[in-house]
């Protein structure tokens, strides 16, 4: 999945969070961030959505990483002031040590190689720093919006990461998982909202939908939002799992900490 200029301007329309749901995402998040004077990379920072809500919440530096040119220009020019390199999860282009956290926030399942991933993180998180992965982990047919485009989700469901298969590869890295919770956020106030922002096509399996397949869902979508199939605000439920990383013995040798 490319995130090219179109993905870039529809972004914020179709993801952007509530302050509330900021504020329960940096609340689960708090325990495993440094406090002021810390360093965070924001990994796959995307348009920023999270980068400047980290260094309010607990006053650490951030640093955002993307790999696209457009979204890095969203992220500028929501955040005039946030600090931005390119790079990508399988190269992190960060000295040893330099990072007390790192944060993902839906990036895992772009990665194509996980168990570089897994070392790159190791390699710029400070012993003991954390890992903190957002995302979705549960069914895809438990998600509202299977129900009006299943082929957005079953075309990738082959290559779909489990939890168990991302802890697996980090365990292998010196990771260990220490909590996982799910986090409340509103996708759509009402349904004019939800509309307008499936209308933004910013989620990526919808992004990559062929345009008859993403209209014919949108239609249906559409029809039931007219009838009254949505009453109230449309709640998702994702994942905030956290990893600690553990000293790491050099080739050979007992970790007496591990
Ligand atoms: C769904 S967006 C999430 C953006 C942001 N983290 C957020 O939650 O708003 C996924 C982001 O991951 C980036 N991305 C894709 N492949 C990546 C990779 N291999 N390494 C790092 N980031 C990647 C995309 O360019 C995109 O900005």
């Amino acid at each position: 999945m490319t995130y090219g200029s179109a993905m870039a301007a529809g972004y914020d329309r179709g993801r952007g969070l509530r302050s509330r749901d900021l504020g329960r995402w940096m609340a689960a998040a708090i325990p495993y961030l440094p406090s002021a004077g810390g360093r965070i990379l924001d990994l796959g920072a995307g348009a920023g959505r999270f980068s400047d809500a980290l260094a309010r919440s607990c006053g650490a530096s951030v640093v955002a990483c993307e790999p696209s040119a457009a979204m890095r220009a969203a992220l500028r020019s929501n955040l005039p002031d946030a600090s931005v390199v390119g790079g990508e999860a399988e190269a992190i282009p960060f000295l040893a040590g330099v990072f007390d956290a790192v944060w993902a926030s839906q990036v895992v399942h772009h990665v194509k190689d996980l168990p570089a991933f897994a070392a790159d993180l190791r390699h710029v998180l400070r012993p003991q720093g954390h890992l903190l992965i957002r995302g979705g982990f549960g069914p895809v047919k438990d998600l509202l919006l299977y129900r009006y485009f299943p082929h957005a989700w079953a075309a990738r469901s082959a290559v779909r990461l489990t939890l168990e298969l991302i802890a697996g590869v980090l365990a292998g890295a010196g990771f260990a998982m220490v909590d996982h919770v799910q986090v409340e956020q509103t996708f759509a106030q009402n349904a004019e909202e939800l509309v307008k922002k499936v209308e933004a096509r910013s989620l990526s399996p919808l992004a990559g939908l062929p345009g008859q397949a993403f209209e014919h869902g949108l239609s249906a979508l559409r029809s039931d939002a007219d009838n009254g199939a949505f009453a109230g605000p449309i709640v998702d439920r994702l994942d905030l799992v956290v990893f600690r990383a553990h000293h790491q013995a050099p080739a050979g040798e007992q970790d007496p900490f591990a």
